[in-house]
């Protein structure tokens, strides 16, 4: 035998072998290249051809044809294999998965208690309104009988923008805004972010209050307790009590302070024989300021001398803390999901 002949045997053995063993495209690719490739093995074997004496030349062509087409064949059958088993593992695309759930969001638990609060005041027929974050001094302070210098203006560490213009310190200049374009009778709750300069572990600098005012003929304490009892039965159920504390705001005379019962430990002050972690032990917790209208405040919106009427103050991030049981005020303002998905 011929030692091309030998060559063209060996080869395409070795190459069967080896066609045997790829498993990626990639592999094929060096196979086809090596074999069959312009500088292949293949090639370099039939370089030597020219120099064969003439009588051999015919044989052995047709050797090295026979070799080449068996090479070529184990590179198609292989490449097909290839080609099939990757449509079986990955497929273009798969009509059994299922969908994907787009994630949806939230309302946010501050969102829902201040939509809440406004919608059981808009069942008793007020009206709802919003103001702007960026209050003049005016509307903050003067109107609602605090004037420049009076010491009440240390309880509100206000954000000043420029001497005359600050970040509302409170809900309460909507009274006098509202009051200075509208005539009585009136029943308004005004919800909003508020600003104070003050930040710790139970003070944010900006926070959450929802205002409610009513002012009309004959207006009196009563009424102002009983729209907030009838709030906070709403609110927080039947079962949970409510009281009045005296206490003082410039624009209201009589002037309260409203707690209602422990929410943890059901107003009792203690719970598991230890005092109360909400309520300190004192079985009561603190959700607004309230009180009757000052007349000074009918005075500086041009409002008859006999208007009554009657407003309150509530902090929203407390009656949301007491209604899901958020024992720390951060939490609000972390944005992590894994508290903010709980609020479905
Ligand atoms: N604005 C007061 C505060 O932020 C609350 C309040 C509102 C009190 C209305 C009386 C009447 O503390």
């Amino acid at each position: 035998m011929h030692v091309m002949e030998e060559e063209l045997q060996h080869l395409v053995t070795s190459a069967r072998a080896e066609a045997e063993a790829i498993g990626e495209p990639a592999q094929l690719e060096e196979f086809r290249v090596r074999y069959l490739g312009r500088k292949g093995l293949l090639s370099g074997i039939l370089r030597g051809l020219g120099a064969l004496p003439a009588m051999d030349k015919p044989r052995l062509g047709a050797k090295a044809n026979e070799a080449k087409a068996a090479i070529e064949e184990l590179y198609a059958a292989k490449n097909a294999a290839l080609g099939a088993g990757r449509a079986h593992v990955r497929p273009a695309l798969d009509l059994s998965l299922p969908g994907r759930q787009p994630a949806h969001g939230r309302s946010h638990p501050i969102s829902r208690v201040m939509r809440e609060t406004c919608a059981i005041f808009a069942a008793m027929g007020f009206d709802i309104a919003e103001g702007p974050n960026v209050e003049l001094d005016y509307y903050n302070f003067e109107a609602l009988n605090i004037p420049a210098h009076h010491p009440a203006r240390d309880m509100h560490d206000t954000f000043y923008v420029t001497d005359s213009l600050l970040l509302r310190t409170h809900t309460s200049p909507m009274q006098a805004r509202i009051m200075e374009k509208q005539q009585p009778p009136l029943r308004v709750v005004a919800p909003g972010q508020v600003y104070r300069c003050d930040s710790d572990i139970t003070h944010t600098p900006m926070f959450h209050q929802v205002e409610g005012f009513l002012v009309d003929k004959n207006v009196s304490f009563a009424d102002l307790k009983g729209v907030l009892a009838l709030f906070v039965n709403k609110m927080f159920g039947s079962g949970v009590g409510l009281r009045f504390r005296p206490s003082f705001f410039p624009f209201t005379e009589p002037s309260a302070e409203a707690d209602i019962s422990c929410i943890l430990c059901s107003g009792k002050g203690h719970r598991n024989g230890e005092p109360c972690r909400i309520c300190k032990g004192t079985g009561w917790l603190e959700i607004l300021g309230c009180g009757m209208v000052d007349p000074n405040v009918f005075a500086a919106v041009g409002y008859p001398e006999d208007s009554t009427g009657f407003a309150f103050g509530l902090g929203v991030e407390r009656i949301a803390m007491l209604k899901y049981g958020i024992t720390d005020l951060r939490m609000f303002y972390e944005n992590d999901l894994r508290f903010l998905t709980q609020f479905a």
